[in-house]
């Protein structure tokens, strides 16, 4: 009877980096599910603080910084803002977005960084890593791009694949190439400090395995029971860059802290600051506490690209520093597609709510009701225009924006407003008042589980009762003889308005506000969902409002049309052409003795992916050259074939191979190799000018 103590939340959503602006992905991956669970824990009056801000530290903001040819100081004040001003727009209800450029941020995390230090739990290391001789620059997570060596697939980064989510260190990449010179980098020594991952599987074994098997959704378990699997290596906590939160150290000048050491530290750091501006204790949202029934349940929204940070190394980080309370539990959602193909930021295929938001004022509801339907919960899913149309015509408008209109505007034209009770309820009445009062628990147990999609599904069932219940009842029929029962119908009607206008909070906050604005009714908590007399007797309704519009083919079509256009101009991005070199003189280019030759032999170079020895023919004499072809032919196919072949180059030692002459090869952007070839056979030895 002593704990009086109230239950706190503490839930989070990923820091988005500060480097371009938000598209639909971001809402469906960890905004729009993480905005409905706290709002409906508030509308609970749970204890919650809901928490998230801009991650402004790493490779991410640097090479940005680059592209724009701005400042990385720049970069993150132009894109914090604009994110910012997304997610207010789509009425996220963080109640704090801090920065972790912010000096509360850098102390807190340095703070972090020497506890663990002191305790002595880093492993210090020189290595080798991957240097760019170009840009004086190790390479570390984003500057350094190669071949995954699990999943095999090109681009993968220095830190992550974020095809198949392998963490990764660059020197587990397959052809490794700096993103900033584009070349292959050099390896070179330098010292770091690793959080030995390795010591702590045993731990995280524990917690993750046992503790957490029937708690994390599956897809979250089955990422960590894999990684696990593999087995857990030191990783790195510092990095050697220009731009992050400073190591503490005195013999680690210039080093900065690994983005991700920093950025989940964001999370406290963002309480921290919120604590600081309205009076709260930060540590009562972070800590563990004396009774750890009163420890505050820590829970983190992210997309799936983030597991490993949020299950793996984060825990170990706080268990490590011992002080703080772990996760209960982290909901990550897979990938949304768009229109049949990845969202991509580099290829412009994407929605951009800024974008919109200009395109569909006001309509902010609109969109996270079609996302919250299409969540990625269990497994990647797909936005599509035609889809989105569908969705708000059909169910939104023509269900719920419907059945509330047509209360309202009979309640007016019939008594003005007011909601009076008639004859005495009958049958149907009581069934459809005990299936709203079924309802809000429903909806709640899907909440509870992560389940959004089917939540969301309920809410529109409930709209679904009272169509089927106006047009069953026909007032507009019934009101010719029995005003009395039209009186009932439009009493039992409003009180379903009222039911959806509690329910509607959690997902369509503007639409809620509308709809408790119709009604002229305060908004209330969950706790009044269910009932059926939140309306009394004599109650007078507010004006009618508009809910929703339909979206008409013309802006399904423009919106096609807008992605089409990007993916042409990728096109014409990727067609583009070397630019033309300098001019040479005659007497250079006659100093080329280039020749018609027949491939007579092809092999493949013993232990290398691209080069095949050819034997040539040149009509002078057979010669032996090296060239790099054998990924686009194989040696079978080429025997016979006439090259053009440039035969006076100075020999070169390939592969332990004397190379005598160069062939001559069309290269296209993709890197794609093809013959330059007479069109008729011609004699080996011709001259070619
Ligand atoms: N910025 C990261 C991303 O966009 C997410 C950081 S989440 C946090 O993938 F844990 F670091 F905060
Ligand atoms: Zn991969």
């Amino acid at each position: 009877m002593s704990n009086t103590s109230k239950k706190r939340y503490t839930i989070t959503s990923a820091l988005p980096y500060a480097n371009g602006p938000l598209h639909i992905g971001h809402l469906a991956g960890a905004y729009i599910p993480g905005d409905i669970f706290v709002r409906f824990l508030r509308l609970n009056n749970k204890d919650v603080v809901y928490v998230c801000g801009s991650d402004e530290h790493g490779a991410a903001i640097t090479i940005r910084a680059k592209k724009e040819g701005i400042t990385p100081r720049e970069i993150i004040d132009k894109y914090n803002k604009q994110i910012k001003e997304s997610f207010e727009e789509f009425g996220i209800s963080f109640d704090i977005y801090h920065r972790t450029s912010e000096p509360i941020h850098h102390q807190l995390s340095q703070e972090f960084f020497l506890n663990l230090y002191e305790k002595g739990e880093f492993v210090e290391k020189f290595s080798e890593q991957y240097y760019d001789e170009e840009y004086n620059q190790f390479l570390a997570d984003r500057y350094i791009v190669g071949t995954c060596p699990n999943c095999k697939s090109e681009g993968a980064y220095g830190d992550q694949c974020e095809k198949c989510g392998t963490s990764l260190s660059p020197t587990d990449l397959i052809n490794p190439v700096s993103t900033l010179s584009g070349k292959t980098p050099i390896l070179r020594k330098t010292k770091h400090w690793y959080l030995p991952l390795d010591k702590y599987q045993p731990w995280l074994e524990q917690w993750l395995i046992n503790e957490k098997k029937d708690v994390l959704k599956s897809n979250v378990f089955g990422q960590c029971q894999s990684w696990l699997k593999s087995g857990l290596h030191p990783r790195s906590m510092t990095r050697d860059l220009d731009w992050g939160v400073d190591v503490p150290l005195a013999e680690a000048e210039g080093k900065k802290l690994y983005v991700w050491l920093d950025a989940p530290i964001g999370y406290i750091s963002a309480t921290k600051q919120w604590a600081l501006d309205t009076g709260k204790n930060w540590e009562d949202y972070w800590k563990k506490q004396e009774d750890p029934a009163d420890d505050s349940c820590l829970i983190h929204f992210i997309g799936k690209d983030n597991i490993v940070f949020h299950c793996i190394i984060f825990p170990a980080i706080l268990h490590a520093h011992g002080e703080y309370i772990l996760p209960e539990n982290v909901p990550a959602n897979e990938f949304l597609n768009l229109e049949g193909d990845k969202l991509s930021t580099s290829r412009n295929h994407a929605v951009w709510l800024h974008e919109y938001l200009e395109e569909f004022p006001g309509k902010q509801d609109e969109l996270r009701y079609v996302l919250t339907s299409i969540l990625p919960e269990t497994s990647d899913a797909e936005f599509t225009w035609k889809d989105f149309q569908a969705r708000i015509n059909n169910e939104l408008v023509a269900i719920l924006g419907n059945f509330v209109n047509r209360v309202m505007v009979l309640s007016h034209k019939y008594f003005d407003g007011k909601i009076l009770m008639g004859s005495p309820l009958n049958e149907v009445d009581t069934t459809v008042f005990a299936e709203l009062a079924k309802a809000p628990a429903g909806i709640e147990a899907s909440i509870q589980q992560y389940r959004f999609r089917e939540a969301m599904a309920q809410f529109i069932q409930v709209a679904r009762i009272g169509n089927k219940y106006l047009a069953d009842e026909e007032p507009w029929k019934v009101i010719k003889n029995d005003e009395e029962r039209v009186k009932t119908v439009l009493f039992v009607a409003a009180q379903i308005v009222a039911n959806l206008a509690v329910l509607a909070q959690p997902f369509l906050p503007k639409s809620a506000t509308k709809l408790f604005e119709m009604l002229n009714l305060p908004a209330t908590d969950w706790a009044q969902a269910g009932l059926a007399d939140m309306l009394t007797d004599g109650h007078q309704l507010g004006e009618v409002q508009l809910l929703f519009e339909k979206v008409t083919d013309e802006q399904v079509a423009f919106q096609l049309e807008k992605l089409e256009v990007s993916k042409a101009s990728n096109i014409a991005a990727n067609a583009k052409v070397d630019p033309i070199k300098e001019n040479i003189t005659f007497d250079d280019f006659v100093k080329m003795d280039i020749r018609v030759g027949t491939i007579i032999e092809a092999e493949k170079v013993a232990k290398t992916k691209k080069l095949l020895k050819l034997t040539i023919d040149t009509g002078l004499d057979k010669r032996t050259v090296v060239s790099g072809i054998a990924e686009f032919f194989k040696p079978e196919e080429i025997v016979g074939k006439q090259v053009s072949i440039l035969v006076n180059l100075e020999p070169r030692e390939i592969k332990g191979i004397q190379s005598q002459g160069m062939i001559l090869m069309a290269e296209d952007a993709d890197g794609r190799l093809d013959f330059v070839n007479p069109n008729t056979s011609v004699k080996a030895g011709s001259t070619i000018r």
